[in-house]
């Protein structure tokens, strides 16, 4: 009890201002992943006095790069999407960072351990009809079932005769698009979404750098620069509410669960929107205004997992970027419901950072049960699945992996999923991410609680660049805001 009373009054210590009112902070950054270090620095840069608060005992968020068999491997973000007017590429270019760019190239296997025709597979994926948006929009999946049969009927009439054939293969491209989009099924998944690619290649590697790199980099630690003055970090600090001043002249309280309070003259919220949806009924007071809730509600964030494995030395083919499981059905219907999970994974891929590993991609309801079953039966039965594809076209029998490591972004707190996309809802609610990143204003009309994050970019949402343009797009308000010269364009 008294221990209790003691660490209490302590924490109350720790928080209070050092030096009177005088000493708060400018900004209050709320979560530091892309979004949150962006906003984060670039005021710390133009002189503001931030204060970063960060759940995790890490920096990076949904970026997590981890030091994995013969090198590193990333939990989270593999690569970066596009290298024109990407914030995340320019600003490796900057500092001399030699990128990669991992050729696209699929590798085919069957699950009764024969190859497919693999130019007619390496044909068939790359149709690609996501640029194309019908007027209405429509299911993914219901949008490109007719195309793909469009094609076929016009280009190979000989593939009708087998629909064994056209279930397999839509059914791994249903994968395909969960493994991009984090849903469970592409036709949760509307045609009629804002999404926009950066130009030019959509998979560049940091390879042995690491995406952590470009959380150094915001922060002044690479290459042992020494940080930022202007901006406070503490990790390991949950924050639990904001309350949000009506008056002028009254501050913004950040309430962390350690029992600490800060205070500042405005917070920038950027966790993801998985937690704004567990959280956000206590997280704000007063409660958030009704856009805003509606958005929290609307819009799905969906889940896409890793299981990842290495291995005493890589047995696989070089150059390859996925080794695509395609199951036929009557291997499908022998699997036992307790594995079904296994027919949902879209094959095996050798990320850049590690040379003998390989990742298992999940996706949807399958992936969050992948972070729940136990590590022996997820080992045990994606070695199972590797050799049932590969190990016959191979000719090797499976060795047994040196390495195991698998995501977790659906049961973390602080993530409650891995990114957003356009569900079949969107296009009825098309301001749904600027309802999300409108700031709280205060009587005067001041933007007090602001806020960031990949949700809230309407082009470039479920990137690390879309995600540091929106933590970019928020500190600029800031700044703007507070400075006459410069108008409030914002
Ligand atoms: C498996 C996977 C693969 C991906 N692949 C790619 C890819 O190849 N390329 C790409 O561009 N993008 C990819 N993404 C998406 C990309 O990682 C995210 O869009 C981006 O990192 C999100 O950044 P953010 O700042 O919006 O959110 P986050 O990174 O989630 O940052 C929010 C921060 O807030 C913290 N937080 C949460 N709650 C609290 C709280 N109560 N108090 C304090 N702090 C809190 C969190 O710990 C976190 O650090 C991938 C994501 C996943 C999960
Ligand atoms: C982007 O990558 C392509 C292909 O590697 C390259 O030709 C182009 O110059 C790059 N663009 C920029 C802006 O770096
Ligand atoms: C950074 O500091 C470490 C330890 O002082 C040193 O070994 C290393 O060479 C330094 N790296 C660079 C790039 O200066
Ligand atoms: C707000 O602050 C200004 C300047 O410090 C002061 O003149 C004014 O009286 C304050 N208003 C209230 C309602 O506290
Ligand atoms: C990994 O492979 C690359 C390319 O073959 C090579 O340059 C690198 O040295 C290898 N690294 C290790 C640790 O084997």
């Amino acid at each position: 009890m008294e221990l209790l009373l003691l660490v209490c009054v302590f924490s109350l210590g720790v928080a209070a201002p050092a030096d009177g009112p005088n000493s708060t902070y400018d900004t209050i950054v709320i979560g530091l992943g892309s979004a949150g270090t962006t906003a984060a620095t670039e005021l710390a840069q133009s002189g503001r006095k931030v204060l970063a608060l960060e759940a995790h005992d890490r920096v990076g968020g949904r970026v997590h790069t981890v030091p994995f068999g013969d090198g590193l491997v990333e939990l989270g973000a593999e690569w970066i999407h596009g290298n024109v007017s990407s914030r995340t590429y320019a600003l490796a270019v900057k500092h001399n960072i030699d990128t990669k760019l991992q050729p696209l190239s699929t590798d085919p296997y069957r699950s009764d351990g024969t190859k497919p025709d693999v130019a007619l597979v390496t044909e068939l994926l790359n149709l690609d009809f996501t640029e194309e948006h019908p007027d209405p929009p429509e299911a993914v999946g219901t949008f490109v079932t007719k195309k793909f049969m469009e094609y076929i009927t016009k280009n190979k009439p000989d593939l009708l005769k087998d629909q064994d054939f056209i279930t397999e293969f839509l059914e791994f491209s249903n994968l395909q698009t969960n493994t991009m989009e984090a849903s469970n099924d592409w036709n949760d998944v509307t045609t009629g979404d804002l999404y926009e690619q950066l130009g030019g290649p959509q998979t560049i590697s940091w390879h042995r750098h690491g995406y952590k790199t470009f959380f150094d980099i915001m922060l002044n630690k690479y290459n042992n620069g020494s940080g930022l003055p202007n901006l406070d970090i503490k990790l390991n600090t949950e924050v639990t509410r904001i309350i949000t001043p009506q008056h002028p002249n009254e501050t913004v309280t950040v309430e962390c669960k350690d029992g600490s309070s800060y205070t500042a003259k405005h917070a920038i919220v950027t966790v993801s929107l998985g937690v704004l949806k567990a959280t956000h009924t206590t997280f704000f007071s007063p409660p958030l205004p009704v856009e805003k809730r509606t958005a929290i509600e609307k819009i799905s964030i969906g889940v896409v997992g890793k299981v990842i494995l290495s291995f005493d030395k890589p047995w696989w083919p070089k150059d390859i970027t996925l080794f695509a499981f395609i199951w036929k059905g009557d291997d499908k219907k022998k699997v036992s419901a307790d594995d079904y999970w296994t027919t949902r994974i879209l094959g095996a891929h050798p990320p850049m950072g590690s040379n003998n590993t390989l990742t298992l991609w999940t996706s949807g309801e399958v992936a969050k049960q992948v972070e729940k079953l136990p590590e022996d039966i997820v080992k045990t039965k994606c070695v199972a699945l590797l050799q049932r594809f590969m190990g016959d076209a191979l000719k090797i029998t499976m060795p047994a992996p040196t390495g195991f490591l698998r995501s977790t972004w659906y049961s973390n707190p602080y993530t409650r999923g891995s990114y957003t996309y356009d569900n079949l809802q969107a296009p009825r609610y098309p301001l749904a991410r600027k309802w999300l990143s409108y700031p709280l204003l205060d009587s005067a009309g001041e933007p007090r609680v602001l806020f960031a994050g990949e949700a809230t970019n309407e082009r470039h949402f479920s990137t690390v660049h879309g995600a540091s343009e929106t933590g970019r797009r928020e500190a600029e308000r800031l700044l703007s805001a507070n400075d006459p010269g410069r108008g409030r364009k914002l």
